[in-house]
């Protein structure tokens, strides 16, 4: 790997670091935030309030160095608040201007609590702005450069016509409060944010990182994992849990991000974990989903733990067969159950997408042959 691309790669891991660093249990959502800014596609933190959706927007916002808008939106936000206003003297003119200077159109990340209170006028707005880059409100269209919208919310939203918006976020994460086992690492933390201890990040990367880290994302080897990839996608349709088509061509780019937060340019099965912050559509699938992932996933694990196994019996019935000198009926015995583990390892081979876990279940069945043709020579056959 080109030093270049390492040093690139290991700032994108610092970035996770140092974005959870205050707080206690936020891994996880400095990851999908990285991902979200890796990708150029939107977040969306859901939880309870006061779980630090706000405090992470505000951190990462902090830790790059970008053109960053926040707003808390409420009902009652007019679209001049976050769009800019109106310029009167164009207006005198005839010619509808926004005044975009530090607003929203302006923005490369922008921080949109409450998202959900989007009235229909700014949601109109956040449509066209999130999807094609492009600020249209009635009379002009202007492109803007907004590369990632980071936003929170109490809950997912109901109302149908929140949904097109709702889909607009790649990544959907849901927040949960740090667990009992953690409170008292949670006093200390909160105890140092309030002294102040964090109170500036500075900044650890800029946008120009940010596009090579994004160009580099078409760059990941997905060969092992795709096949893997239409596989969930079907279990959870089976589940009742569907993907959008957009969401399902998407999910590669959060794969390949997520192979680069590990510092490795091929995405492997664990990389698919990023399906949980893009399949769920609320908290319960959210779970079904992780459920699903975990025995999928598990299965690398499953059958190396197989394969460890396997080999060790190989090797004491090697030795058992090496030391018999004359006819012995075990043999036939051995030689059927050698024949269907022989079958097993061999869809073992077919069935995962692991490189690594093919070459160990092919270098096995080359033994397991030995093994066969050393019983075949015993018995005489
Ligand atoms: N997991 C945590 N670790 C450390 N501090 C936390 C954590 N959760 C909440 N806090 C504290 O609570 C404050 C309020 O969080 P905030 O970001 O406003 O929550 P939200 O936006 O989810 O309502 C944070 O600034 C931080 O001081
Ligand atoms: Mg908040």
């Amino acid at each position: 790997m080109p030093a270049s691309i390492a040093n690139l790669l290991h700032l994108a891991h610092r970035f996770v670091e140092e974005l959870s660093k205050p707080f206690v249990g936020r891994e996880e959502e400095a990851r999908a935030i990285a991902l979200a800014i890796i990708t150029g596609e939107h977040i969306v933190l859901i939880g309870e309030p006061g779980t630090a959706k706000s405090a992470l927007a505000r951190r990462a916002a902090e830790l790059i160095n970008a053109r960053f808008f926040k707003y808390l939106l409420t009902r009652f936000t007019e679209p001049d608040e976050l769009f800019g206003p109106l310029d009167i003297n164009a207006l005198k003119q005839g010619k509808y201007v926004r005044i975009t200077r530090n607003k929203l159109p302006e923005a490369e990340i922008a921080f949109i609590d409450e998202i959900f209170n989007a009235n229909s006028a700014i949601l109109n707005m956040f449509l066209t702005i999130m999807n094609e880059r492009i600020l249209y409100d009635g009379y002009n269209e202007i492109k803007v450069p907004l590369w990632t919208m980071i936003a929170a919310s109490n809950q997912v939203p109901d109302e149908p016509e929140l949904q097109a918006l709702y889909d607009r976020f790649l990544y959907r994460h849901f927040v949960k409060p740090v667990a009992e086992n953690k409170w008292l690492e949670l006093l200390d933390a909160v105890w140092k944010i309030e002294a102040g201890y964090y109170i500036h990040a500075e900044p650890l990367l800029t946008m120009d990182h940010i596009r090579s880290l994004n160009k580099l994302l078409f760059e990941v080897d997905l060969s092992r994992i795709k096949e893997k990839l239409v596989k969930i996608y079907a279990i959870l349709e089976d589940h009742g849990i569907h993907v959008t088509d957009r969401r399902k061509g998407k999910a590669l780019k959060a794969i390949a991000a997520s192979a680069l937060l590990e510092e490795r340019t091929v995405a492997t099965e664990e990389d698919l974990l990023v399906l949980k912050i893009i399949a769920p559509r609320d908290k319960d699938e959210a779970e079904q989903v992780y459920a699903v992932l975990m025995d999928e996933i598990k299965a690398a694990e499953r059958y190396l733990r197989e394969l460890a196994e396997i080999e060790a019996n190989i090797r004491e019935a090697k030795q058992y067969i090496m030391s018999i000198t004359e006819f012995e009926p075990r043999l036939v015995d051995y030689l059927r159950s050698f024949e269907a583990v022989r079958d097993k390892v061999r869809r073992i081979a077919e069935e995962t997408s692991d490189e690594a876990i093919r070459r160990r279940a092919l270098d096995i069945l080359a033994e397991i042959g030995d093994v066969i043709t050393l019983i075949r020579r015993k018995l005489g056959i």
